[in-house]
Formats: C-alpha cells, structure tokens, sequence
C-alpha cells in the first residue's frame, strides 16, 4: 500500500482527476483514500466512478462553521492521511483544520502567489494586464492562499485570453505541477525553510 491521499473538492475536481490517474498510472506511489467536498459537485461522481470513497460536508447542515470545521477535520483524520490536498476547495477552512495536518496540507491556487490570492484569480490577473501568470502549489498555514511556496509553474497570458481561456492553460500546468508536488514531498525531497518537509514524519496518524 502506498501513501494515502485525501483530496477535498468544489467543482470538476480536474486537479483531483490528475492525480487520481496518475496513482492508477503507476507515476505516484500513492493511492488516493477518500474525496470530500462542502457542495454536491462533478468531481464526487469521478470519484466514485474511480472506485474512490466520496461525502458531501455542507456547510448548511451544521448549526456553525465550527461545528462543520470539526467534522470536516474528523473526517479527513479517519482516512489517516499522509497528504491532504486542496484542489479546488473554494472554503476557508478554520486554524484548528490545518494544525490537525501539519506540514501535509497543501493548496493549489491558479496564480504566481502572492500575486492575486482570493476566488477570482485568473479574472484579477487578466484584469491587472499580466504578461505572465501561473499557478502555485503551496503548504497552507493560518492566511487565505498564504504558505511556504513549494512548486510554482508560470504561464503566459495571450492577446484574446479570456478567464477561460486562461484558466483552461492555468489547469493543464496545475495537473503536472499538483502530482509533481505530491511525489516531491512524499518523496521527502521538499526543502521548507532549510528543512525537509518530511510528511511520513508530520504530526500524528
Ligand atoms: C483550480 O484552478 C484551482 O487552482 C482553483 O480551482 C480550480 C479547480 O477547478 N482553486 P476544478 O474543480 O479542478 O475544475
């Protein structure tokens, strides 16, 4: 059995989708144990199709965003994961979420960070006139789209881009750069701050 991989979802789940194939291709050690998402959404059915465990958390059947923070976090914690990634999860999750998965918790966010952090991002960087933008994969701390940066990938903007257009290039290179950042760091070969961000040794099972 490989690594152990959660994946938390909004939409299509492409990034999800990347990543869930290239486990079944071989080209990561891992296997992808279970997906969550806060809304019904394309990417929970691709899940299933893949044999893949799949919930819904909404928000709107807790009474707070505490109590839905908990029990997002119980969730994911049953899966004992080594790697949990954010691929397209459009919730700001609470600090207790994140402390529970220390130094494994990674975001990927269509944007050469810290330019552009936030839900429209593709949409600020046409907007703004960027020749170049891209996107990052990072660790997540307390701060929205905010964390040691492990992987960037830049693309350039075109002429006639429209958000797209753009977004649609922005996601082809966050597919390879969403499973590079996976090998890499359960690899053990992601230096953070002078240290290697071991995930195999990151916190409790
Ligand atoms: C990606 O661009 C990701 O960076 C952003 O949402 C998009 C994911 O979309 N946060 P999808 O659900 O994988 O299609």
């Amino acid at each position: 059995m490989g690594s152990r991989i959660v994946i938390l979802i909004s939409g299509t789940g492409s990034g999800m989708t990347a990543v869930l194939e290239a486990c079944e291709r071989g080209d990561l050690a891992a296997d992808v144990v279970g997906v969550l998402a806060d809304r019904p959404c394309r990417g929970l059915e691709v899940a299933s199709e893949h044999g893949v465990p799949a919930a819904v958390t909404r928000l709107a059947d807790f009474s707070t965003r505490h109590e839905w923070n908990q029990a997002l976090t119980k969730k994911v914690r049953a899966y004992a994961p080594d790697l949990v990634l954010l691929a397209g999860f459009m919730r700001v999750l609470a600090p207790e979420f994140v402390d529970a998965f220390p130094g494994r918790l990674l975001n990927v966010h269509p944007s050469l960070l810290p330019a552009f952090p936030g839900a429209r991002a593709v949409r600020d960087a046409l907007e703004a006139g960027v020749k170049v933008t891209g996107t990052t994969v990072h660790l997540v701390d307390h701060e929205v789209d905010h964390g040691p940066i492990l992987f960037q990938e830049p693309v350039p903007t075109r002429p006639n881009d429209t958000e797209e257009s753009l977004h649609e290039r922005i996601k082809e290179a966050e597919h390879r750069l969403l499973v590079d950042a996976c090998r890499a760091l359960l690899g053990g070969d992601v230096v953070v701050n002078g240290r290697v961000a071991s995930v195999m040794s990151g916190g409790e099972r």
